[in-house]
């Protein structure tokens, strides 16, 4: 079966409803054979101190609590994502909080950090006995006032730092009131030296470094990016994650979801997420590196974020818009910049 007519049942379904059930056929390997389509090719790179076998790997918010990386593995992914988690399990947003917009290639998600809190996730993450690349996203609590964000992505460090290859601070979430605020240089300085200062204390204590990302919003102005980049390099943060959802609709004027509350992802955020890339890589000078997210459809997307300067890059909306065999031809087209230099 194509994964076209796969879609196509899918999207006969709720948007939910849709996801759990992939999710729950990968762990069944009941859909393998029809997703996996060939492996990506080889391109090693090393990234953070890491060795990544190729670029292509998912981004948070597709297994939030860490209970599909076996069969996400399977699809091929250089590293895979998990999160983001918070202290305490919460329910997110009421439903419903997940719309898409096929004639956009798109998604608006409110989610809110629907999560089954810390200790599942570490549960799941040991249990599952992942050898390759995890990185795991950390939040805070719906509940946590932002003034107390410190406390949560604080419990969420030390609790994932013995399992993660790298652990990313999602400060950039519409979905959580406040919770962008903490982009703001000064309160961005104020969570980030106390949490580095944690991140050598546990270095020490566990004898492995474990890298630490900021993943940031596409809305920024240049001079917002400008601030910032300048903070994460003083403060001695590992990456940036540019970039997640975007509050903003460009290019879906007249779309009867465009009004939907929440965060816009896939195609009408790639000219946005592409600028963004620009802007950090042009203020970074390569300094730190950068992993590219953000309407990435197609190899070229894909392609086009490593040119611009991404070291590696995420998919989440593009899995379900083209499927999985999309790892396979972003990895080959990322591949084959190299082969054109
Ligand atoms: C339904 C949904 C849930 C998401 N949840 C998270 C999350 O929990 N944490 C996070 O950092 N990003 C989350 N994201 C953002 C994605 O990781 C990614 O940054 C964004 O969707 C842009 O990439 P894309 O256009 O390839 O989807 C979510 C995205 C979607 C569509």
């Amino acid at each position: 079966m194509s994964y076209d007519l796969i879609r196509r049942l899918l999207f006969c379904l709720p948007e939910e409803w849709a996801h759990a059930f992939v999710l729950a056929s990968l762990d069944a390997a009941a859909v393998l054979p029809a997703l996996l389509g060939q492996r990506p090719v080889a391109d090693p790179v090393r990234v953070m101190g890491l060795n990544f076998p190729h670029r292509v790997g998912l981004a948070a918010g597709l297994d939030k609590n860490a209970d599909h990386l076996r069969g996400l593995a399977a699809l091929g992914f250089a590293f895979i994502e998990v999160g983001t988690v918070t202290p305490k399990a919460q329910p997110g947003n009421p439903s419903p909080r997940l719309f898409r917009l096929p004639a956009a290639q798109a998604l608006i998600n409110r989610m809110g950090f629907n999560n089954l809190g810390l200790d599942h996730l570490v549960r799941r993450v040991e249990a599952a006995q992942y050898a390759g690349i995890l990185g795991i996203n950390i939040g805070k609590n719906a509940a946590t006032p932002v003034e107390q964000a410190l406390q949560d992505y604080r419990i969420g460090l030390e609790r994932v730092y013995p399992l993660a290859s790298y652990i990313v601070l999602n400060i950039s979430s519409p979905n959580t009131q406040g919770l962008r605020s903490l982009q703001a240089v000064e309160a961005l300085r104020a969570l980030l030296e106390p949490l580095k200062e944690r991140q050598d204390q546990l270095a020490t204590q566990h004898g492995r470094y474990v890298p630490l990302v900021v993943k940031v919003a596409p809305d920024l102005s240049a001079e917002e990016v400008a601030d910032m980049a300048d903070c994460l390099l003083r403060c001695r943060v590992d990456a940036v994650a540019a970039t997640n959802t975007t509050i903003s609709r460009p290019g879906l004027d007249g779309h009867e979801r465009a009004q939907e509350k929440g965060g816009l992802s896939g195609a009408p955020l790639k000219p946005l997420a592409l600028a963004q890339t620009r802007l950090w890589v042009e203020h970074l000078q390569g300094r730190l590196p950068l992993i590219g997210v953000g309407g990435i459809l197609q190899g070229e997307d894909a392609a086009e974020r490593v040119a611009a300067g991404a070291d590696l890059v995420q998919l989440y909306t593009g899995l379900i818009y083209t499927g999985p065999r999309l790892i396979r031809t972003a990895s080959a087209a990322i591949a084959a910049l190299k082969q054109a230099h």
